[in-house]
């Protein structure tokens, strides 16, 4: 059941400290600075050229920020929309890895482009949280998000589990390319290791219902985001219209000055994800919106330079660049949750919706 929460999503969101513990555990050894994922032994990624990674969706935007971690460690990879796959796929060989990611292990999108690799001689591993789904079975391997059950037709703590499992499989993938892994791992598993307090301490102190509620009158809502912050800024986007349906849209940061700066107004509040990668850039253009009239509220620890130029504040704390995008976008999740209950929308079932996608 919900226990005290009023709805699924609600109680999933708040299920997240726990959710990444479960992932975590037995995984990493910050102490040792070592990752072990079971089956993955180090050398069974040596081979690969390159890495495709598959999904639909929420688990779309986890494949990004996965992807991301690996081409700034220098690995050829690339996320693929799955329902795109069968018209736009890269070339595949033997040596490609292909990713499935799915919550459900069921979407009909990402078995077709997992079956599509595997026919093509690609090696397939599937990232889920159901084990014993289509999408485990049909793969060579499967990686297991550990999540538990998620009920809200809104994926959340999978999501954040997803993020990272991909960005441990991906360093995995780097140290049996290179040896070692791109990140310094005496920094970075200490740092994972302490997220699901880090998650904690938000879920205790978010001012998301406050600002949820001070721009519930608006037109549109805009989400802003550069390196592992877009695909954060495209999830907090598709949260928000999957709920409350209202329109919402994800930018890179960048790409606002190309187009979208046009629909800016003061009814366009502008949610600006900064997580350590060309902040001041982030800022400038976010700032650009807000010179047009638009509300800024800046997703950033408390201290940051965004926070005196912003209108409002969602406060992450202070963490690493490859894991402060997850930390923002439990925030984001919380406006859209609490933006949508102001609105009355059926939160764990929106209209159109179904929790996984078996058709084409
Ligand atoms: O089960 P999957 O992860 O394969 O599902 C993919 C999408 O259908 C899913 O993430 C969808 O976008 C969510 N409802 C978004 O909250």
């Amino acid at each position: 059941g919900k226990g005290e929460y009023d709805h699924f999503m609600l109680k999933e969101i708040h299920e997240q400290p726990t959710a990444l513990a479960q992932a975590l555990e037995g995984r990493i050894d910050p102490e040792n600075a070592r990752i072990s994922l079971g089956d993955f032994e180090p050398g069974t990624f040596e081979d690969v050229s390159s890495v495709q990674f598959v999904a639909c969706g929420t688990s779309y935007h986890a494949a990004l920020y996965g992807s991301l971690t690996l081409k700034q460690a220098g690995i050829q990879s690339d996320a693929l929309l799955a329902n795109e796959y069968s018209v736009s796929a890269p070339p595949i060989d033997e040596e490609t890895l292909v990713v499935a990611v799915t919550q459900s292990g069921e979407t009909a999108d990402t078995l077709n482009a997992l079956r599509h690799a595997a026919a093509e001689g690609a090696t397939t591993v599937t990232v889920t949280n159901v084990v014993g789904s289509t999408a485990a079975r049909a793969a060579d391997e499967a990686l297991f998000i550990r999540a538990g059950p998620e009920i809200g037709v809104a994926a959340t703590k999978t999501f954040s589990s997803q993020a990272v499992m991909l960005t441990l499989l991906g360093q995995r993938i780097v140290e049996d390319q290179f040896g070692e892994p791109a990140v310094d791992f005496e920094t970075f598993l200490p740092e994972l290791a302490t997220m699901p307090s880090a998650l904690d301490d938000i879920l205790v102190r978010s001012d998301a219902e406050a600002i949820a509620n001070r721009y519930e009158d608006s037109q549109s809502y805009f989400f802003i985001g550069r390196g592992l912050g877009f695909p954060v800024a495209l999830e907090g986007a598709l949260k928000f219209k999957e709920i409350t349906y209202e329109h919402a849209e994800g930018f890179a940061s960048g790409e606002l000055k190309h187009g979208p700066l046009a629909l800016v107004t003061p009814e366009t509040p502008v949610f600006a994800v900064f997580t350590g990668e060309e902040d001041e850039k982030t800022l400038k253009n976010a700032s650009e919106a807000q010179t047009r009239g638009a509300p800024l509220v800046a997703v950033c620890p408390e201290g940051h330079r965004a926070v005196d130029v912003a209108d409002a504040h969602l406060e992450i704390p202070e963490t690493v660049p490859d894991l402060a995008g997850l930390l923002a976008n439990v925030q984001l999740q919380l406006v859209s949750y609490y933006a949508a209950d102001a609105l009355d929308r059926p939160i764990d079932k929106p209209r159109n919706l179904a929790k996984s996608v078996t058709v084409e």
